[in-house]
């Protein structure tokens, strides 16, 4: 075994589920493979229905009492989580890009991105801020409060199989709520070691259960999970395909979801563009963990005067591309995450190919062992089926442009509504794409990519992307219960509206 594993707490065989403590589990037997190998890491004993009821009401206790505490001090309790995962980076990023198989500098990055979310949960404990408003009734006074939820659900895919998680419990925990952590079936290891640092911070302090986890199946587990009445918020991170059943599952019981679900980015380049800071932010969009980002590049308008020589010049990237073991600096693209990865990219250039595109760049799976592909440059057309599906594989479309409007009109001719780009030089052009007829993304930048949002806005996007905001800004807000009290400090009842309601 890999030393970091021990460090981590990870052993051969692993319980799939902690409720305070960890459970001693009785579903069936997961195995975590490492993509750049395909030599089996760990096994996981995944929970049962009965093992996901232990957690559920564990998770139900611990909310009785964390509630209770005051947001100051669940703050300082996240602050130590925060240190914690600083001890603990170099470990928990190396197991990430061993597990998932995104390089080193990225799986750091990803715990960097949970500290920072922790950061930023320890000011927001005091900063949970409700409004005051003047009341139209003398002696009144009105004000709304905030106040914990309860049990969230937390439903996280593998391509960031710890930042994504830490952006929903660190805000969960400081707004008083404790959490069920439901992971990929592909990543359970970077969630038990996550748990495990967590379970040292929360016992240190008096508060296990806090943050609970299970590891289970998504038909059984996970179906519990969503219909259980007993969690009143579901945060899911996944396919537009596993949204939109949990969107109806919830719904259906007048719960509430926070859905952060597919992208399929592009990036405008307009004929004022830096090329050179384009063709980098694109390289990092579209090839970086091996375009298996929600926010990764996957289309390109180009202005027709700067095309040829970008695309030239992507090309070129696109062959010095390092591939190969994550762990190793050198590496640029890692593996796809498993087999079936492989295959859907596979199945989409084919079909690019078919609907009449050119493959200028790439195109093929590199020889095993491990899920290896070429980073993929399909020259393409807006109305082709396949450009307006979202391919988790490092394939980019690219188009030509001639007029702004026309491409911001492709741009948002997709179902997708997640992260966008321009780069340009032009204030009007940059202006124009940031405004009410531009893009129609939840993400919009100037001359930056689409993928590597700094925690502190709120992330997310609307149409079949789901329409959830998570991490910064005012995304706090969808985890707690928001109560508008009035309070009448006077000695006569006037109603409201002017309304007269007087026995004679
Ligand atoms: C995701 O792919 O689900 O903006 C999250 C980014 C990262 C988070 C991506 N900060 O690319």
């Amino acid at each position: 075994m890999k030393d970091f594993l021990g460090r981590l707490g990870i052993r051969e065989v692993n319980s799939g589920a902690c409720a305070g403590a960890w459970l001693d589990t009785k579903g069936d037997d997961l195995v975590s493979f490492c993509p750049a190998d395909e030599k089996p890491i760990a096994t996981v004993r995944q929970a049962n229905e009965e093992d996901y009821e232990a957690v559920v009401r564990a998770a139900h206790d611990a909310f009785l009492k964390w509630r209770m505490l005051p947001a100051p001090k669940r703050g300082e309790i996240v602050r130590q989580m925060g240190e914690a995962l600083r001890e603990k980076k170099e470990d928990l990023g190396r197991l990430v890009s061993y597990e998932m198989g995104k390089i080193l500098s990225e799986g750091l990055g990803e715990v960097q991105e949970a500290i920072d979310i922790a950061d930023f949960s320890v000011g927001l404990s005091r900063q949970l801020y409700g409004l005051s408003m003047h009341s139209e009734r003398p002696l009144h006074r009105m004000y709304e409060q905030w106040h914990p939820l309860g049990v969230v659900g937390i439903v996280s895919a593998f391509n960031f199989p710890v930042a994504v998680w830490a952006w929903n419990a660190m805000i969960a925990a400081v707004c008083g709520d404790t959490m069920i952590w439901k992971p990929s079936s592909q990543t359970p290891l970077a969630a038990i070691a996550t748990q495990n640092i967590m379970n040292e911070v929360l016992d240190r302090n008096g508060f296990p259960g806090v943050m609970a986890l299970v590891i289970g199946r998504g038909s059984t587990v996970g179906e519990r999970m969503i219909q259980d009445r007993r969690i009143p918020l579901i945060s899911a991170t996944g396919s537009c395909r596993m949204g939109r059943r949990i969107g109806e599952v919830v719904a259906k019981r007048l719960g509430r979801t926070i859905l952060e679900l597919g992208g399929n980015n592009a990036i405008l380049v307009d004929e004022t563009a830096d090329l050179d800071m384009a063709l980098r932010a694109i390289l990092f969009g579209a090839v970086g963990t091996a375009g298996q980002r929600c926010t990764s590049t996957r289309r390109i308008f180009v202005h027709r005067k700067v095309h040829a020589e970008l695309v030239k010049k992507l090309v070129a990237a696109y062959r010095s591309v390092p591939i190969g073991d994550p762990l190793d600096p050198k590496t640029l693209m890692g593996p796809l995450v498993n087999e079936a990865a492989v295959e859907t990219m596979e199945q989409a250039i084919a079909e690019a190919v078919r609907e009449g595109g050119k493959v200028l760049a790439g195109g093929n799976r590199k020889k095993g062992p491990g899920f290896f592909v070429e980073p993929t440059i399909v020259e393409a057309r807006p109305d082709m089926k396949i450009v307006r599906e979202e391919t988790f594989a490092p394939i980019l479309y690219v188009f030509p442009y001639d007029d702004l409007d026309q491409a911001i009109a492709w741009h948002n001719g997709v179902d997708q509504g997640l992260s966008s780009a321009i780069f340009t030089r032009d204030l009007l052009h940059a202006e124009t794409f940031l405004s009410h007829r531009g893009s129609d993304c939840g993400i919009a930048n100037v001359n930056i990519g689409t993928s590597g949002a700094e925690i502190g806005g709120a992330f997310g996007g609307e149409k079949d992307t789901g329409g959830g905001r998570e991490a910064g800004s005012d995304s706090w807000k969808a985890y707690m219960r928001r109560q508008t009290c009035t309070i009448n400090w006077g000695k006569e009842l006037p109603l409201a509206q002017g309304v007269k309601f007087d026995l004679e």
